[in-house]
């Protein structure tokens, strides 16, 4: 049951596509006030759970801090940070009531949970502008079931994107690429992908290819096709002001960047130095800027990532002129510039300073509107417009795309990666406890960095991220250019790399099953294990082991230097480690608690009673997987039924998509 209210005059932020007619009065949960902005309060009992938010900080059960959707590009997610790259504003009460809400607000909400009063949430905003949601149901799983029927069906990738794919913020020339290929393909690691960070573009600006590092960038694209491997480019939300570069010019031309109020284009420096916006939440302006993304699909590219599209801004030129002006008191006489080296850390400080987002204006259908009014949509439109030019440019094929910065809405265009965390063991555990919360607002095809993006990997972390990895369906190791070289083949004793690798690859046929029945039916691809086993008092607060599809449940080793793990089994199931050369061992473990060991090169994971998966032999991408030929791998006379289709078109809802194996 979804009822919904509306305050004030809200924005469009199409985030539900579902007709909902709109209540008058309030709703029947919680106190709404309208006195300063908007507010309101929910009494939570002891025991209430509150999930959501999908990515946000800490842990799956958001109770016990404030969290403030307000897309913001931080690269040191520390626990005390309250907003990450995304705004997901959706939250599920469960307990002696069971209650979601959606806040459709396009710009910063708080999210007190319990964090000023322990018993009390209360959801605020500055402008009472909005649409709340409430859905009611039997449980926390139905409320979410519920939700996601609301927005839309999530985005669905091309399957070569549950391969692994390999990525480094450094990689510049040809040569790198080809360094990577020939790591991977002539340690016989699987690899469907390798990510082209900032560096592949001349002088970072969007939609170019630097000629001089690849001539004939068609032909690179068509030779790493030929190892099956497939480049996938990074974008950048903001466009370099060149006089000469066609994008530059014909956005200024026809009005499709972002302004001051003045009318003049706003400009923000970011890597290429200073940028427009795209105006993305201008249709026509959208529509021009997706239509950028055809340059490098007319020369075989399949897949993109979009950065940096909070939109992340390293300083203005009011910024910089303000800040030129405070240090000119200070600046000894004669002297007519800053010298670089003094900057430093005031121009740091300038970065994504919320007094920038209230220097552009958005033009939305003819009307004027300040960025900050709707900053969390940004990264959304930008997405979008890369979608739906893709539905232009090939309606029938899929595309594979993730960003960085979204709003509940983009999950229909894409997925997202977590950005830049660290390679940090908390970040590996907060890796595993942010997956259902994104599935719960939509976003099924995320992942982390994994092996961690800032600071240094060591060998058993990026192992252990990697033993997680296998199950996310967005499978990347990428790292910052200043850390320690983390591919898999600048480590000892490789093969562990490759069998945990493989272990991916053979359970693709079950992940890819698994992953578009979630799609198909709006439902979870990660589950908590209450969701599962509402009943089971334990498995309620159960953080650090989730459920994926139907059959199993995973309890991935997130501490340095540990043998094994607790873990806690709702129901017997079968434990199945996959070792390396496609060894595997079995053993059904009762219900309750286990300690169980787990080498550094074994990926576990746990049969639910009475089912199976099925299991392929490995292979060198996810093209040369053997579908017809899959063992059954758990209890005795279970089936599995198997979704596969051709993993390119979108030909989805046919029955002969299923099919039974047992
Ligand atoms: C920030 C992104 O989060 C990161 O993944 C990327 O490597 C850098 N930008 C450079 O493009």
């Amino acid at each position: 049951m979804v009822r919904k209210y509306v305050y004030g005059t809200p924005f469009e932020t199409e985030a539900v596509i579902k007709e909902v007619a709109a209540e008058t009065g309030l709703p029947s949960y919680g106190k709404i006030s309208l006195e300063e902005g908007f507010s309101f309060t929910y009494q939570l009992a002891e025991d209430d759970i509150v999930y959501g938010l999908g990515e946000a900080n800490r842990g799956l059960n958001k109770r016990g801090y404030c969290y403030i959707s307000d897309c913001t590009d931080d690269p040191k997610h520390t626990e005390d940070k309250r907003s990450l790259y995304g705004a997901h504003n959706f939250v599920v009460i469960s307990g002696e009531q069971n209650v979601g809400l959606f806040f459709d607000y396009p710009s910063k909400m708080v999210f007190d949970i319990g964090y000023t009063r322990e018993n009390m949430m209360t959801v605020s905003c500055e402008r009472a502008d909005l649409y709340v949601y409430v859905i009611e149901g039997a449980n926390a799983y139905d409320i979410v079931k519920q939700f996601r029927g609301l927005i839309g069906r999530s985005y669905i990738p091309p399957k070569f994107a549950f391969g692994l794919g390999q990525s480094r913020w450094g990689y510049k020339k040809r040569e790198d690429f080809e360094k990577v290929a020939k790591g991977y393909r002539e340690n016989r690691i699987p690899l469907d992908m390798i990510y082209m960070d900032i560096d592949y573009m001349q002088d970072y600006k969007d939609f170019t290819v630097n000629e001089t590092e690849f001539p004939d960038f068609a032909g690179f694209v068509q030779k790493m096709k030929d190892q099956d491997i497939r480049l996938v480019p990074i974008i950048d939300a903001g466009v370099k002001i060149e006089d000469g570069y066609s994008v530059y010019e014909e956005g200024v031309k026809n009005n499709y960047f972002c302004k001051r109020e003045d009318g003049s284009d706003f400009a923000a420096a970011v890597w290429p130095g200073y940028t427009h916006f795209p105006d993305v939440l201008n249709p026509e302006a959208r529509r021009w800027f997706g239509d950028q993304y055809r340059f490098l699909i007319d020369q075989g590219i399949e897949g993109f990532w979009n950065d940096m599209n909070e939109p992340a801004i390293f300083y203005s030129k009011e910024g910089m002129e303000e800040l030129k002006q405070s240090i000119g008191k200070y600046i000894e006489p004669g002297e007519t510039d800053i010298p670089k080296n003094e900057l430093g850390a005031q121009v740091e400080a300038l970065a994504n300073n919320p007094e920038d987002y209230k220097r552009f204006y958005h033009n939305v259908g003819g009307e004027k509107i300040r960025h900050d009014k709707l900053h969390n949509l940004y990264g959304y439109n930008m997405t979008r417009a890369a979608g739906e030019a893709f539905e232009q440019i090939d309606p029938d094929r899929r595309f594979l795309m993730f960003s960085r910065s979204s709003y509940v809405g983009m999950h229909r265009y894409g997925g997202i990666w977590t950005g830049d965390n660290m390679s940090w063991w908390s970040h590996l555990l907060l890796n595993l406890k942010m997956m259902p919360s994104l599935n719960m607002c939509g976003f099924l095809y995320t992942g982390a960095d994994l092996g961690g993006f800032g600071a240094d990997a060591t060998r058993d972390l990026v192992l252990r991220w990697l033993a997680l990895g296998v199950f996310t369906p967005l499978m990347r190791n990428h790292a910052a250019i200043w850390t320690r070289e983390q591919e898999p083949y600048q480590f000892e004793r490789i093969e562990d790399f490759r069998g945990i690798i493989e272990t991916r690859y053979r359970l693709v046929p079950y992940l890819y099953s698994e992953y578009m029945k979630a799609a198909l039916g709006d439902d979870l691809y990660f589950k908590p294990l209450a969701f599962v086993y509402p009943d089971d008092k334990i498995a309620l607060r159960v953080e650090d082991q989730m459920m994926i599809g139907n059959e199993i449940m995973i309890a991935p080793v997130y501490t340095q230097n540990a043998r094994g793990r607790y873990v806690y089994l709702p129901e017997k199931m079968k434990f199945v480690k996959f070792g390396k050369d496609g060894v595997y061992t079995e053993e059904v473990l009762d219900k309750g608690h286990h300690y169980v060991e787990v080498a550094l090169d074994e990926v576990p994971l746990f049969i639910r009673a009475g089912k199976c998966i099925p299991v392929a032999k490995a292979a060198q991408c996810v093209a040369q997987i053997d579908t017809e030929h899959l063992e059954l791998l758990g209890f005795e006379g279970a089936e599995y039924t198997l979704y596969e289709d051709d993993g390119i078109h979108k030909d989805y809802d046919h029955s002969s998509n299923y099919r039974k194996l047992k």
